[in-house]
């Protein structure tokens, strides 16, 4: 039990996360690190494709992410919705009213880069949606992305976490188009081989509490998925 005890509260975890979670951590990971000073947390923040190699490496203990593989042994418990939202600088003619999808099939878009999982899940999407978007620019930055819709150089498709929670105050409208927000969750991903660290463990129950806690500030609706525990 004190073996227990003391691996609960020391040893290394290690974490890789996709780059949309970055805004969500921060909230949780004080109050993890002030309850278990001793535990050596090492983040590691990439793109989806990134976190994917981390995971065929076995690098990491747990990885955080919209788009799990599909093709790997591994248990995946969603947490948190990750809605992505259309965006628009703040005087954009469209801003306040219901548009529809196919308004959006003229605009110039700034999208993510090839490896992105917010990427992936906008190709998709407007793929179903029968829309072919004219690529202004890609940027392998949320925040970069972000700056550039507001200075007017296109519109875009970004984690709703990733803006202020009043969007206003960045110089930003979030569009009320159909078919939007694209809706998934960001799910908690382990291998299944692997034996979860007490310290782990404990990270996920900070993350689910963190999560089932999160009004995120200004997001329209951040139901709890239902969490679908495997393994
Ligand atoms: P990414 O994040 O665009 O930084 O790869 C995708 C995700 O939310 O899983």
């Amino acid at each position: 039990a004190i073996g227990a005890l003391q691996g609960m509260h020391s040893g290394r975890l290690r974490v890789a996360l996709v780059t949309t979670a970055k805004y969500f951590l921060p909230r949780m990971l004080g109050a993890f690190c002030r309850r278990y000073p001793e535990i050596d947390v090492q983040l590691e923040i990439t793109n989806r494709a990134g976190v994917v190699a981390r995971m065929r490496g076995n690098e990491d203990d747990l990885y955080i992410m919209s788009l799990p593989p599909a093709d790997m042994d591994i248990v995946v418990r969603p947490f948190l919705d990750n809605p992505l939202v259309v965006i628009a600088p703040l005087d954009h003619p469209a801003a306040g009213r219901r548009c529809t999808a196919a308004e959006l099939a003229g605009a110039s878009f700034l999208l993510r880069e090839p490896g992105s999982g917010s990427r992936a899940a906008v190709d998709r999407h407007l793929q179903q949606l029968g829309l072919t978007p004219t690529v202004r620019l890609t940027v392998a930055s949320n925040e970069a992305i972000r700056d550039l819709v507001a200075s007017g150089l296109g519109l875009a498709i970004l984690s709703r976490h990733s803006l202020a929670a009043d969007p206003a105050e960045q110089g930003l409208a979030i569009l009320d188009v159909e078919h939007f927000p694209i809706r998934q969750p960001w799910s908690i991903v382990h291998l299944k081989g692997k034996v979860l660290s007490l310290p782990a463990q404990a990270f996920i129950r900070e993350l689910l509490e963190a999560a089932g806690e999160s009004r995120a500030p200004g997001l329209p609706d951040t139901k709890k998925p239902s969490a679908r525990q495997e393994g």
